[in-house]
């Protein structure tokens, strides 16, 4: 599927910048402690949620996914968030669940590996999910033929006021796309040509009309199951292109008192946190990620995200982490047999920015946003800590992230990926021997096929060692190589 691509194809190389010695890093913001709620991060580094696609079929942890974090843990980051985990007890792939009590067990190996690999020194939250049906693209005559639900609309649209539905469908399948895109409604096309895609708005559904009984309940069970588990705190999922984000979105319209103004659309996120806090009590962190710009037209932008933030932080969110795009809404058509993927439009790419860009680049395109976010939290009084980052590669990128106000906390997503090891080399004074993200999306490609999600720059190397775990094709290995020439005494 085609991604987005900015009109102005500027190739960026990252720019690490100068890099400190183990003093300065000493002595800089980025790797000084912070607090977060009841918890001390040991520096303000943080590692946010990233699928990896390892867990089972049945959304367990395998051993895959606890090599996965504790080679996370070894690069000691301030805090891991754990890959957004489905808190509903449905069917949903290899996409990790904390639906049952059953998954909690298995979580809880996450968290060992976490605490044993970084001595106790790294946080390990849990980012928690709930998402809406999605369909794959159908085959466009089966469609026609076995899916689309025939009304009196399409007859009179087709001068066939009479027909049986069966010549409807036979009328339907000889027409050319343009003549189907009149006769059919908006989103009947939509489920022709993109898929099937459940919204919010559907309140016609029970189930979603539903959703607000639904939610606070599973969250709430989700985040005592977090804590049986072990971890050290929640993020709620608010973000990207999933329910409680488009709660929060300028698009939605419900009438129910959970949608239109923007009280009533920040009404759900906010029953959900109270329904957790009353779970999990007033000790366990918890907080969530939502958008800092939604980046889709008529959607949600800075100045949404600093009332609602502002909202959040009176209501006692532990933190707030920023992230930005990540929408359906103008999600690319994707192949048939395919579902479409957040990550396609604009807003995608402004989520995940790679290294072809327009002038602005992939580094920090958050950063005005995130600035005016949390300049609206200090501004209604509170200290929140806010998590933000995007593109952050260099330690003079991500002090100066801290120090102009972007975030209290900064999050390395891909540079992670691409070394886990950044936190504690950068640490040592030894950031020349960082490798480098080049921000190819290569990591992202893998993701939006379901793929077990590696790193091109070594998820080939030593591929001759038998021990060395590999992916289901077996031709890329799992873990990023270790560098057991610094060990994790080195730095206290
Ligand atoms: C493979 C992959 C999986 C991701 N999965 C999640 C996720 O589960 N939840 C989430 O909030 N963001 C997810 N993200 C987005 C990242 O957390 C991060 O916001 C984004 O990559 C931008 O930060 P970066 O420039 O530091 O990579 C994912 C990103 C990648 C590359
Ligand atoms: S594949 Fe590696 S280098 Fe490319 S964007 Fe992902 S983490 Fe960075």
């Amino acid at each position: 599927m085609a991604m987005w691509r900015p009109p102005e194809r500027i190739r960026h190389a990252p720019q690490p910048g100068r890099w400190p010695t183990a003093e300065e890093a000493a002595r800089s913001t980025l790797f000084s402690p912070i607090r977060v709620g009841g918890l001390e991060l040991s520096s303000r580094t943080w590692v946010p949620a990233m699928v990896p696609w390892r867990a089972s079929e049945t959304g367990e942890v395998t051993t895959a996914v606890i090599d996965w974090y504790r080679r996370f843990a070894e690069g000691l980051p301030g805090a891991i968030v754990v890959e957004a985990t489905g808190i509903a007890d449905i069917a949903s792939g290899p996409l990790l669940r904390i639906s049952h009590d059953r998954h909690i067990e298995g979580l809880s190996k996450i968290v060992n590996a976490v605490r044993e690999a970084s001595s106790g020194q790294t946080r390990v939250l849990i980012q928690l999910i709930d998402f809406l049906t999605i369909r794959r693209r159908p085959e466009p005559q089966r469609f026609l033929r076995n899916f689309l639900a025939i009304t009196d609309d399409h007859r009179r649209m087709l001068g066939m006021p009479q027909a049986d539905e069966a010549d409807v469908r036979e009328r339907l399948q000889q027409l050319p796309e343009e003549f189907l895109r009149q006769i059919l409604s908006p989103r009947e096309f939509e489920s022709y040509s993109m898929g099937y895609r459940e919204r919010v708005t559907d309140t016609q559904l029970p189930h979603i009309s539903d959703l607000p009984r639904r939610l606070p309940g599973d969250f709430a069970a989700a985040s005592r199951r977090a804590r049986l588990a072990g971890f050290d705190g929640v993020e709620l999922h608010y973000a990207h292109a999933y329910t409680m984000s488009s709660f929060l979105s300028r698009t939605n319209d419900r009438g129910d008192g959970y949608g239109r103004s923007l009280s009533e659309r920040m009404r759900l996120p906010l029953e959900v946190h109270a329904a957790v806090r009353h779970e999990v009590g007033a000790d366990f962190v918890v907080g969530c990620r939502f958008l800092a710009d939604e980046c889709i037209e008529g959607g949600s932008d800075a100045t949404d995200a600093a009332a609602v933030a502002a909202a959040f932080a009176v209501d006692g969110f532990d933190f707030l982490s920023l992230s930005r795009g990540g929408k359906f809404d103008d999600a690319r058509q994707p192949r048939i047999g395919e579902a479409a993927y957040p990550y396609t439009g604009r807003s995608g790419y402004e989520c995940m920015p790679s290294y072809y860009s327009d002038r602005v680049g992939p580094f920090g395109r958050n950063g005005a946003a995130a600035h005016a976010v949390r300049a609206a939290v200090r501004a209604a009084g509170f200290q929140t800590p806010v998590v933000s980052g995007g593109g952050i590669h260099g330690f003079e990128q991500a002090e100066a992230w801290l120090t102009q106000g972007n975030a209290d906390i900064v999050s390395i997503a891909r540079q992670a990926l691409a070394d886990p090891d950044w936190f504690r080399k950068v640490r040592a004074g030894a950031g020349s021997a960082v490798r480098l993200c080049l921000y190819t999306n290569y990591c992202e490609a893998l993701d939006q096929r379901h793929r077990e999600v590696t790193c091109e720059l070594w998820d080939r190397q030593g591929l001759a060692d038998p021990a060395v775990a590999r992916s289901k094709d077996g031709k890329r290995r799992l873990i990023a190589p270790s560098q057991p020439d610094q060990s994790v005494e080195e730095f206290p």
